[in-house]
């Protein structure tokens, strides 16, 4: 069979080990192989620990002796609650190109599924391709379009493998990843985000037979695959357009294939998961700031509905409606 050579070889390819070499299968992601880095910060997630006495939502009780400290803290949770999905973009005001540089490099830094960085970003400026694209969008969309100073094209890559010669030799320079691990990536890669209906058949039909016996990589599709990463992309772009005073709308209401088309992304590779207009947003026809800020935010479940403890249903309690 030639996805896999051996029960063993498809495991260790997918970053699987035993330990000592017999016993459960571990599955010891990308991360856990590069070389700890001293020194690091602490990531914001490492605020929302589940261990005992971490269990705050405000920043004022949260421990940050290695964190970026509460002015760190509290400056992500400011730009959090800015975002907002924007309708009416102020087609006066321009972005500056620094600034837009800033955001990309930022969004560049978004993880991706074995570093495979599985995604491009196309950012619309000029106002013949705004009206190019502007044709591309469905209804309102378009109008968003027209008045944002830029809108970024995400476009998912569906043929990952081709990108796998690029990482392994960035890794080698760089991190310095084991060449085992190195040799073996482009064989984990397709089986994770390999083309083909009948080998995505085959591989979920093998993986979910093997599963009860023991842990097997879940697969899904390989347009799933690409746009949950580039969908991370997306998210880091939109909080770092916050961070600097932008405003996004995130639309998945166009015409992908006449996206493809008018920008020139070749559409035997990509697929446009998501569009993100990006500009300030125009001030609402309300009477004060504040109103203006209650009068954006959207609702969200409660979270004891979405956020549970240890398992399913179980509500996980002492999280704020922000
Ligand atoms: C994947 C995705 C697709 C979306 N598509 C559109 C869209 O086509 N047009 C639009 O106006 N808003 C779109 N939105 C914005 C959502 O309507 C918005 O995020 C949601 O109502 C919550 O509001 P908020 O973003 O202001 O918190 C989209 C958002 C996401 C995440």
């Amino acid at each position: 069979m030639a996805f896999f050579p051996s029960l063993n070889l498809v495991a260790r390819r997918l970053g699987m080990y035993r330990s000592g070499g017999k016993g459960a299968w571990l599955f010891l992601p990308t991360s856990s192989l590069a070389r700890s880095r001293p020194g690091r910060l602490r990531p914001f997630h490492a605020a929302f620990s589940t261990s005992a006495g971490a269990q705050h939502s405000e920043e004022e009780n949260i421990d940050h002796e290695s964190s970026l400290g509460r002015a760190g803290i509290s400056a992500f949770k400011r730009a959090v609650l800015a975002r907002h999905s924007t309708k009416a973009f102020d087609a006066k005001r321009e972005i500056a190109d620094e600034t837009l540089a800033a955001i990309l490099a930022l969004t560049l830094r978004c993880p991706t599924s074995f570093n495979v960085q599985p995604y491009t970003v196309t950012i619309v400026q000029s106002e013949d391709m705004k009206q190019k694209l502007a044709a591309c969008m469905l209804g309102p969309n378009s109008a968003r379009v027209l008045q944002a100073p830029v809108t970024a094209v995400f476009a998912a890559d569906l043929d990952p493998v081709q990108l796998v010669p690029r990482v392994q030799s960035l890794e080698r320079r760089k991190r310095g990843l084991p060449e085992a691990y190195l040799a073996t990536l482009p064989f984990s890669v397709a089986f994770l985000a390999g083309k083909g209906h009948l080998a995505h058949a085959f591989k979920d039909l093998f993986t979910t037979a093997m599963s009860p016996l023991q842990p097997m990589p879940s697969v899904s599709t390989l347009e799933a695959w690409s746009y949950k990463n580039t969908a991370i992309a997306a998210s880091w772009y939109m909080l770092s357009c916050s961070v600097h005073g932008l405003d996004t709308c995130p639309m998945e209401g166009f015409d992908g294939r006449r996206i493809m088309h008018e920008l020139h992304i070749p559409a035997s590779r990509y697929a446009i998961p998501l569009v993100v207009s990006t500009g300030f947003a125009m001030p609402l026809p309300s009477s004060s700031p504040e109103r203006n800020e209650e009068a954006k935010k959207s609702p969200r479940f409660p979270p004891e509905a979405v956020v549970f403890k240890d398992q399913y249903g179980h509500a996980y309690k002492g999280i704020s409606q922000l």
